[in-house]
């Protein structure tokens, strides 16, 4: 396959949960599934929805996203030497553990870039936020533009930024969302109110928090743009200190853990 007859799409590494996503949203978007290879192929394993191809065939594309992790990229790249020695597109790795030095010099032809991919429950799109490889190649662009095609990217060239940024996306969010759901879940607990209740109130609760642009503004420390003054918001507001440093601390323990080897 070649770089034009791919177009947007990309080939898949990994059918875990993560490339399983990747896939669907690649069919939703693109109308056509990805080629994937994952290591239980190889034993004979079919899965109903996923278009499976030898890995020689996944890497004759231009762009492909690995949907496990680096370490285990690096292990596989061992075991395919001359795949990797040959493959001169573009790698876009979504492993969250760092590349090892190595695979650059496994795969010297290849363009490597990291990514981390958000995928919103129920949303057949990706929220891609990717760390830009030094060189500006044909293949990074392809991969840029597949990327927008699945939904939106946002590129960063600064390693630092990127690693405290990743942060930020989908494990923090998934943080947060379970913060609120205790919260909601305990107040309506408190008050006893009805069990059927708490369906309606998570609803609620989501649909007022989803979908609405600019939900996040620079804090100005003080609730003045958000709240009315003496009204409900601002008597909640009131916890923020509370709030806001709770949520520092978990931000803090989830940097140190992405900080620890293994
Ligand atoms: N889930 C997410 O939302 C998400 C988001 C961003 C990044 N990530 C990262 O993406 C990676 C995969 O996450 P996941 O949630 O999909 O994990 P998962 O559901 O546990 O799937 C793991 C995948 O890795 C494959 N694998 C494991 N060891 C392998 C090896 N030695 N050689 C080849 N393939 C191997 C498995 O292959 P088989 O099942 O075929 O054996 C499977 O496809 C992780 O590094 C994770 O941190 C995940």
């Amino acid at each position: 396959m070649t770089g034009s007859s791919q177009e947007a799409g990309a080939g898949l590494i990994g059918a875990g949960r993560l490339g399983r996503a990747l896939a669907w949203v690649h069919e939703a978007k693109l109308g056509r599934p990805p080629p994937v290879w994952s290591r239980r192929f190889e034993q004979g394993g079919v899965e109903p929805g996923l278009s499976a191809r030898p890995l020689e065939q996944v890497l004759e594309g231009v762009v492909v996203i690995s949907a496990i992790s680096n370490a285990a990229l690096y292990a596989l790249s061992h075991r395919h030497k001359s795949l990797f020695g040959r493959f001169g597109g573009l790698f876009l790795l979504a492993g969250a553990d760092a590349p090892d030095p190595d695979l650059n010099a496994r795969a010297p032809h290849a363009t490597f870039a990291r990514i981390v991919p958000v995928l919103l429950p129920g949303q057949a799109q990706i929220t891609t936020l990717a760390l830009r490889p030094p060189a500006d190649t044909p293949a990074w662009r392809q991969g840029c533009a597949c990327l927008e095609a699945l939904g939106t990217l946002t590129t960063v060239d600064c390693e630092r930024a990127y690693s405290e940024l990743m942060i930020l996306t989908s494990p923090f969010a998934a943080v947060v969302r379970a913060a609120i759901a205790r919260a909601i879940t305990g107040y309506l607990q408190d008050r006893q109110a009805d069990p059927d209740w708490l369906e309606m109130a998570l609803d609620v609760a989501s649909l007022s928090l989803a979908g609405t642009p600019g939900l996040l503004v620079h804090d100005q420390g003080d609730a003045g743009p958000i709240a009315t003054p003496g009204g409900i918001t601002e008597s909640g507001l009131t916890a923020l200190p509370g709030i806001s440093g709770s949520l520092q601390s978990a931000l803090s323990m989830m940097r140190t853990r992405a900080d620890a080897p293994g």
